[in-house]
């Protein structure tokens, strides 16, 4: 049987062929455009900077404008606080962020007035403080700084937006913020917390020196307690990934001398040996912590990994509630939840409560100066 097929009419193919090319494009610009008009939409956020023209506040606001905190398609209006004889330093931070032309950056407030700093921010970095001068008592320097973060926490109470998310950065940070939420009672607990991320990537960062391994490859470190030299930065259920999968840090790294003596000193001291070698505290590295700690905070740590953030105790791990103390936490959707059901051996209990300790002590201390 001979089979006779249709003539096949190439021309009409080909116009056929053009013409989906052709809408192909032309929904792909559509997409493209829209994806564009919608970051243009998108509202920009109010971010305050207390010490903005101190250090860290430097080394922050171009990772800030950059979008390393909130992602690339995120505008900000940064709020620049700092105290009147910093305030021509502080014009000038405000100059080269404006003569840096970042994109994101929708607008600049430099002032000295609290208030005007605090209106409708959404965002509270507070790095600005009293920082201990030679010979100076605990005391002296807790007064100081108490004195600050009242006023600051009242200011913000008063007049940041509803839903503001507060990172205290300045020392002693977890003592801060307990203050701080103290005096702004009306701003939920949950939405003050600490600046102990840096301990949390210095521990990583010396972990995967160790090994030789990118610090990307090592995961769930846990820094528990005071951001100061009782923290406890612990290895017992870190991780490194490796060809074979995630392997446990204590199986990897044999030396477990080293992990419970010489790494734990030298994650404790690191920031004293950078002042050793930089004549000034850590500011680069503390501003990026401090961009990981929002960045997480607001839009959520990698599945299977946990990060460490100085929250309101709620006495997970015996830890006594209403301590602002450094726990590992999982973010989602701008909230963070303590890491449950982790196994804890005498060794690290140790360690835990005499960090805990250590801030009940500040902690008293600071209402002492309080005459609360
Ligand atoms: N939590 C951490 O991991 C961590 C790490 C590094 C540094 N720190 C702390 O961060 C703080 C800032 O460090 P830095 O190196 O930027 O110090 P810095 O001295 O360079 O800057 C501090 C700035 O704060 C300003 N300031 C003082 N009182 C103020 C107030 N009432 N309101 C607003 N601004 C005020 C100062 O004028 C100064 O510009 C220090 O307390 C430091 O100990 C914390």
């Amino acid at each position: 049987m001979e089979f006779v097929g249709e003539e096949i009419d190439y021309t009409f193919v080909i116009q056929k062929t053009l013409v989906l090319m052709l809408c192909v494009a032309l929904s792909w610009k559509m997409i493209i455009y829209m994806c564009n008009l919608l970051n243009i939409e998108k509202e920009p956020i109010r971010i305050l900077v207390t010490g903005a023209a101190g250090n860290i506040g430097y080394a922050i606001a171009p990772m800030i404008a950059r979008g390393m905190m909130l992602g690339p398609d995120q505008p900000m209006i940064l709020h620049l606080l700092d105290i009147e004889p910093a305030s021509k330093s502080l014009e000038a931070v405000k100059m080269e962020l404006q003569d840096s032309a970042f994109p994101l950056l929708q607008g600049v407030i430099a002032t000295t007035n609290v208030v005007e700093a605090c209106k409708d921010v959404n965002i509270a970095i507070m790095i600005g403080g009293f920082a201990r001068k030679e010979g100076m008592e605990r005391k002296d320097v807790t007064s100081k700084n108490v004195v600050i973060f009242k006023a600051q926490a009242s200011a913000l109470e008063r007049y940041a937006s509803e839903d503001c998310k507060v990172l205290v950065v300045a020392n002693p940070a977890n003592t801060n913020a307990l203050i701080l939420k103290e005096f702004a009672p009306s701003i939920p607990e949950e939405n003050i917390t600490c600046l102990t991320r840096l301990d949390h990537n210095r521990a990583q960062a010396r972990l995967a020196d160790k090994l030789s391994v990118p610090v990307s490859s090592v995961k769930n470190v846990i820094v528990w307690g005071n951001h100061s030299s009782t923290q406890y930065p612990d290895t017992n259920h870190a991780t490194v990934t490796t060809k074979t999968g995630d392997q446990s840090i204590k199986e990897v790294v044999s030396d477990q001398k080293w992990l419970k003596n010489e790494f734990i000193t030298e994650v404790q001291q690191r920031g004293a040996a950078i002042i050793r070698a930089r004549k000034q505290s850590s500011a680069l590295s503390a501003a990026s912590a401090a961009c990981d700690h929002i960045h997480d905070w607001f839009l959520g740590t990698p599945k299977g990994t946990w990060v460490s953030m100085g929250v309101c105790s709620d006495g997970s791990y015996g830890i006594p509630p209403g301590l602002v103390y450094s726990f590992p936490v999982i973010c989602e959707k701008g909230s963070w939840k303590i890491v449950q059901g982790l196994s804890i051996d005498g060794f690290s209990r140790e360690k835990m409560d005499d960090s805990a300790r250590e801030l009940a002590e500040e902690k008293a201390l600071a209402y002492s100066c309080l005459n609360v």
